[in-house]
């Protein structure tokens, strides 16, 4: 069993693919790995007995903390009741039927049905499906064509590749496909002109989205798709305005508008869904990670009517929907969610998102706003986002090559705390647990504050 244990690190190094990951460096063993095997609460704690903050809630989808035994409970009967069914055909189980009811009611907006995937990738796919299939119903077979962000993240399938706004997920696999377009970055920070507000940055980037869809034609343009705040392209919450200028854009064009909430539906703005912080009403919304805080995966397209009556008119001119997965609706994901959300809204996750998120956000930025390597302190919510610059006052970004943000998330973890180096600039994340407490928050600007100092001082 020892001998077991003293090989289970290379056994890692010789058989699992790891995602996003150096595979040649990993394999030589240039990287560390790190065997988790417990977690409690905020922290997470691994095979070498290491305990860490988990100040990213794994990957911003571990909402309620680790070790709830009440969602365990919950899988565990599930599993003993009825393990599994599919929902083909008009099959169904309770614990699907009682979650698609709550998020329907939860998120108000106009929408009306529920589709099931496992993960946020998949359930994009599905949306680009229907958007494709609704504009063929509607006889508009030209209108194809979705439009997403620079440094938007919306997965990485084909698809959801290919709306992904960040090279590193097109590189090398022949992405993104056609009839997928990018418009402007909405981080008003970093590309802002002199002199210019939030308000009129929004209008600009309005514009430019504008200017984009009649260059391509309006008939050809089908949908537009966006993170309330945007995520892995460097959590950077939207300017003022910005989400009600895009919207004209949208309408007026008639686009539709897919909300990606898998990071920001559940709480983590501080309203259940992202799309309420910001008045967006989406035609459809994607969630995943926090429906279930991450115990089982699940992924959901929530269907706003306008679409949903399309959907049903199709079937009656073409015969059931060509779309389904054999996990679709699992009854252990469903059962997990459920007790999962009943933990958010008993505890009232949500506004202590907000209350808590807000005394985050206001310890950043007394902590970091003067800090020379750091241009921007920003976020919302409980989540939030350190910008290193190498020139504060010329925003100037460090040259990648000296991987500032993997040096101060490497700092932060020998600190005790996991933040994440995001892939995109030098960028530290924070997206912590929903239980977070005042306490929590303040260890994790302590702990940051010390892995930016030393990184700093290295210099
Ligand atoms: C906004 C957003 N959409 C989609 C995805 C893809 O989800 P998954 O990794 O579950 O496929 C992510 C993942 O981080 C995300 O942040």
């Amino acid at each position: 069993m020892d001998q077991l244990i003293n090989d289970i690190s290379a056994l890692d190094r010789a058989h699992v693919f790891h995602p996003s990951t150096h595979a040649a460096a990993f394999a030589r063993g240039e990287l560390p790995n790190r065997i988790m095997t417990g977690g409690e609460g905020v922290y997470v704690v691994d095979r070498d007995g290491q305990r860490s903050l988990d100040a990213f809630a794994g990957l911003y989808c571990v909402n309620v903390g680790y070790g709830r035994t009440e969602i365990a409970d919950a899988i565990h009967e599930q599993a003993l009741q009825l393990a599994y069914y599919h929902t083909y055909v008009g099959h169904s189980n309770e614990q699907i039927i009682r979650l698609s009811e709550r998020i329907v009611r939860r998120a108000g907006m106009g929408m009306s049905r529920v589709y099931y995937g496992l993960s946020g990738s998949d359930a994009n796919e599905t949306n680009i499906k229907l958007v494709w299939y609704y504009n063929n119903v509607l006889g508009r077979p030209e209108k194809k064509k979705i439009i997403s962000r620079q440094r938007g993240y919306h997965g990485s399938g084909l698809m959801t590749g290919s709306l992904t706004g960040l090279a590193t997920f097109h590189n090398a696999f022949d992405l993104p496909l056609d009839r997928v377009l990018h418009t402007t970055c909405p981080h008003y920070w970093r590309h802002a002109e002199p002199g210019e507000s939030e308000r009129d940055f929004s209008k600009r980037l309005a514009a430019d989205l504008d200017a984009l869809i009649r260059a391509e034609g309006p008939e050809t343009v089908a949908a537009f798709i966006g993170e309330p705040v945007l995520g892995t392209g460097g959590i950077i919450p939207p300017p003022e305005g910005y989400w009600e200028e895009i919207q004209k854009v949208l309408k007026a064009h008639d686009v539709l508008l897919i909300a990606d909430e898998v990071v920001t539906a559940f709480g983590r703005t501080g309203e259940y869904f992202g799309s309420h912080t910001y008045g967006i009403e989406p035609d459809i919304i994607t969630i995943a990670k926090g429906v279930t805080s991450a115990y089982l995966p699940l992924s959901g397209s929530i269907i706003g009517e306008r679409v949903w009556k399309v959907v049903e008119e199709g079937t009656d001119k073409l015969g059931p929907i060509g779309h389904g997965w054999t996990y679709s609706a699992h009854p252990l994901c469903a059962a997990a969610a459920n007790a999962n959300l009943d933990i958010v809204e008993r505890e009232a996750l949500t506004d202590n998102a907000k209350t808590t998120g807000a005394y985050f956000q206001a310890r950043l930025h007394e902590t970091f706003d003067d800090h020379p390597m750091v241009g921007e302190v920003r976020g919302v919510g409980l989540l939030a986002a350190l910008e290193f610059v190498a020139d504060k006052a010329g925003k100037t970004p460090f040259d990648p090559n000296l991987k500032i943000g993997p040096k101060v998330s490497a700092a932060a973890l020998e600190g005790g705390m996991i933040a994440r180096a995001m892939p995109h600039g030098d960028i530290l994340g924070f997206a912590p647990p929903l239980v977070l407490t005042r306490a929590g928050a303040d260890r994790i600007v302590e702990i940051a504050k010390v892995a930016v100092d030393r990184v700093h001082a290295s210099l």
